[in-house]
């Protein structure tokens, strides 16, 4: 049976290479889709969001999702209001300008949302999904210095709240 497989490989890659044809071409006058396939395989499709609906996520994200983040990763997403005492030494600060200038790099949040960076907001919301759920932000070097930065349980249900909502929202259109 598994000598099969060989073969089946190559009728298939034949089979794709006369019939799957990129499909560009055709494609040209529709406007541009931007699909995501998450980790279930749940795939989002959608076009470029309105005006009305980024301000709704918008909104939401200020009323409930803002103040967290502006306690938790804005120091380094974001404006450092108030950097800590040991940011005046050398050393520290050039770390940590680094990784400010890398985090807002991927995703500033100065100006809410839709974030600054390389992301779209589909994507942004995605790879936020993924860090909380990892529990990957604040990054562990930062949670040493500052031991009450993790995120609360409370507080993830929010922001899973507000992304869920948001990806919702943004699929309806
Ligand atoms: C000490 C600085 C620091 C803090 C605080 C911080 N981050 Fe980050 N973050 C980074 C850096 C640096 C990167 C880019 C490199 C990496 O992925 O590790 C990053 C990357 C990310 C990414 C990935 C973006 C992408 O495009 O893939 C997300 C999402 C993120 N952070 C969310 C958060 C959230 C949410 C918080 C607060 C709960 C937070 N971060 C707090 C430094 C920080």
């Amino acid at each position: 049976m598994s000598n099969l497989l060989p073969i089946v490989l190559l009728i298939f890659v034949n089979f794709s290479q006369v019939y799957g044809h990129g499909g560009e071409d055709h494609e040209k006058s529709k406007p541009k889709k931007e699909i995501q396939i998450d980790d279930d395989g749940f795939e989002i499709v959608s076009t470029a969001p309105s005006q009305e609906v980024i301000d709704k996520i918008n909104k939401n994200y200020q009323t409930n999702v803002k103040k967290i983040f502006s306690n938790k990763c804005l120091s380094c997403h974001g404006v450092n209001d108030s950097p800590p005492w040991y940011y005046h030494i050398p050393g520290p600060k050039q770390l940590m300008d680094y990784d400010m200038r890398e985090a807002k790099k991927h995703m500033d949040m100065s100006n809410d949302f839709p974030f600054g960076g390389h992301g779209s907001p589909v994507d942004d919301l995605n790879a936020l999904s993924k860090t909380i759920q990892k529990d990957d932000m604040p990054p562990m070097k930062y949670r040493i210095m500052h031991w009450d930065s993790k995120l609360t349980d409370r507080e993830i249900k929010v922001i899973n709240k507000w992304i869920k909502e948001s990806q919702k929202i943004l699929i309806q259109k």
